[in-house]
């Protein structure tokens, strides 16, 4: 792992803006206020033991900074540039091999690893071919719901004739999460190769890449890399000699996880104040300004030039049951490897753990595990024999998630998590719903006074009502996610929970 001293100089400019007051007040970072913060993400939480003094400065900040996506190094700063160990522990290198062999920020780099390649194929063929391909790979999104990729892509490609974009959600919200920061700043070329595919495949002549502002890098590289992708006539009209056109735009997020949620996100692209929209309808019929729209996760769309190069068949070959592929995992810094690595499906997390992270440092002892979190079942220490699979975690209350994998040793006290995770859901809710709006801050409220020795058995009944309440009256993943990870731990943690209410 090597360091840079500072960041380099980047520009956060949006083609549209100002934003409005009301618009404005919905963001936590609307003016770049994320510079020089210490991260208050999860897995800087994990690891607080390790910088107590950062740890407690990260908390006196306002506004908060929740992930800077170098949990390999937490807790973080956030002003170095520090980049994680990669490696591919899977057959094929679908997603990390470029980063893995040294990386691919420019377009020369990019072809000489064989980039561009699939768009060339891809060109030469249908579009219906390449849609055709993607969902004999069986590919599932990458950011957390697991929808079949070729099912979404199949349903913008049959809407009404017009206008149809394309978005890559680069919001990277979870905490403990750095993959799509890697894929965009070591290899940004794919993913533009990945949205151009899609773009041809479902019709659509515009892409935006949603981009969190706490990823400056990334922002810079993309626009860097879009620009040069224009001059080889990779974007603009006649691409490739045929009647299609694509253009790609980088939008800079404002400091707001719940912009990842997908129609969030679209709102705040047109400029509208981002609260969560009730589905359906869903993008796929009226999307970005109330047209079709595919919104894909990074890795997601990084998955897709092998899928058409290779074949949807022989994608579909990797994996295990119905998740099939590759999936890059981000692992924090308690691991005695942290870092960032692909492996095939159905590899169990105990493997991930032991295996890939080489146990916890310092021969700590695991006291649970989040993958894709933290809005997300916590996996206890008997359960890591579970593979990595969609249906296999979630039948334990787990999820694949973002594919963070956060691990927690002894020093982590579960209440104290519990308060961290609900005031980061307090902090983040976007506020339509009840529960999520005011519950996840009185749930925050308890688990402070447990930590505190200052809970009854009343406050926990209330905590437990407040949970059923967040998972059957919330309207998007941040509130279900809520109680999905308080579900976990009152179920796996009984023995931490129950003695802090009195
Ligand atoms: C609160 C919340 C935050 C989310 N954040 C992200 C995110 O940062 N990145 C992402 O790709 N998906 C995120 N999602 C999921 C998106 O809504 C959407 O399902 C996804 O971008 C679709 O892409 P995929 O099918 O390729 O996974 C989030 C969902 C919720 C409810
Ligand atoms: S669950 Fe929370 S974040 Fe989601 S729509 Fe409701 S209030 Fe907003």
């Amino acid at each position: 792992m090597h360091a840079t001293s500072s960041l380099p100089r980047v520009n956060l400019t949006n083609s549209r803006h100002a934003l409005p007051p009301d618009v404005e007040s919905f963001y936590h970072l609307p003016h770049g206020e994320h510079v020089g913060k210490a991260c208050q993400g999860t897995a800087c939480f994990a690891a607080c033991h390790l910088n107590p003094e950062l740890w407690t400065q990260a908390n006196a900040q306002s506004p908060r900074v929740y992930c800077l996506g170098e949990c390999f190094a937490a807790p973080a700063r956030g002003q170095t540039n520090p980049r994680p160990p990669v490696k591919v522990f899977a057959p094929h290198g679908i997603v990390l091999g470029r980063i893995a062999a040294g990386g691919a920020r420019t377009l020369a780099a990019y072809e000489k690893l064989g980039g561009y390649a699939a768009l060339r194929k891809a060109l030469a063929g249908t579009p219906e071919q390449v849609l055709a391909a993607v969902e004999a790979s069986q590919l599932r999104g990458r950011g957390g719901a697991g929808f079949p990729a070729g099912r979404k892509w199949r349903s913008v490609a049959t809407q009404q004739p017009g206008q149809r974009y394309v978005v890559a959600n680069a919001d990277e919200g979870d905490a403990g999460a750095y993959i799509d920061r890697y894929l965009m700043e070591d290899d940004p070329h794919a993913l533009i190769e990945g949205m151009i595919l899609a773009g041809y495949a479902v019709g659509a002549s515009k892409g935006y890449i949603y981009c969190r502002l706490e990823y400056p890098l990334a922002n810079q590289v993309l626009r860097d890399a879009i620009a040069e992708a224009r001059v080889a006539g990779w974007l603009g009209s006649r691409i490739g000699g045929k009647d299609f056109a694509f253009e790609l735009e980088v939008y800079t997020g404002h400091g707001s996880y719940v912009c990842g949620e997908e129609t969030s996100l679209l709102r705040s692209i047109e400029g509208k104040r981002p609260e969560v929209m009730a589905r359906p309808p869903y993008p796929t019929e009226r999307g970005l300004f109330d047209r079709p729209t595919l919104v894909n996760n990074v890795e997601t769309l990084v998955n897709v030039p092998w899928i058409v190069t290779h074949g949807g068949d022989t994608y579909a070959k990797l994996g295990f049951s119905k998740s099939r592929g590759t999936k890059a995992l981000s692992l924090n810094s308690l691991f005695n490897r942290p870092g960032l690595y692909e492996v095939e499906f159905g590899v169990t997390v105990r493997h991930i753990i032991e295996n890939i992270g080489g146990g916890l440092r310092d021969g700590a002892k695991l006291k649970g595990v989040l993958i894709g979190g933290p809005i997300i079942g916590m996996i206890p220490p008997h359960l890591i024999d579970t593979p990595l699979g969609f249906e296999e975690l979630a039948a334990i209350g787990a999820g694949v998630g973002h594919g963070g994998v956060v691990a927690f040793d002894e020093h982590t006290s579960i209440p104290a998590l519990v308060e961290h995770v609900f005031s980061f859901g307090a902090y983040e809710s976007c506020g339509k719903c009840t529960p999520c709006r005011s519950g996840s801050g009185r749930v925050e409220e308890i688990f402070a006074n447990a930590c505190a020795g200052d809970a009854t058995k009343t406050d926990l009944q209330e905590c437990r009502d407040l949970v059923v309440a967040l998972k059957l009256a919330s309207l998007c993943g941040h509130g279900t996610g809520l109680a999905r990870f308080a579900e976990s731990i009152l179920r796996y943690y009984p023995t931490e929970i129950e003695p802090c209410f009195k």
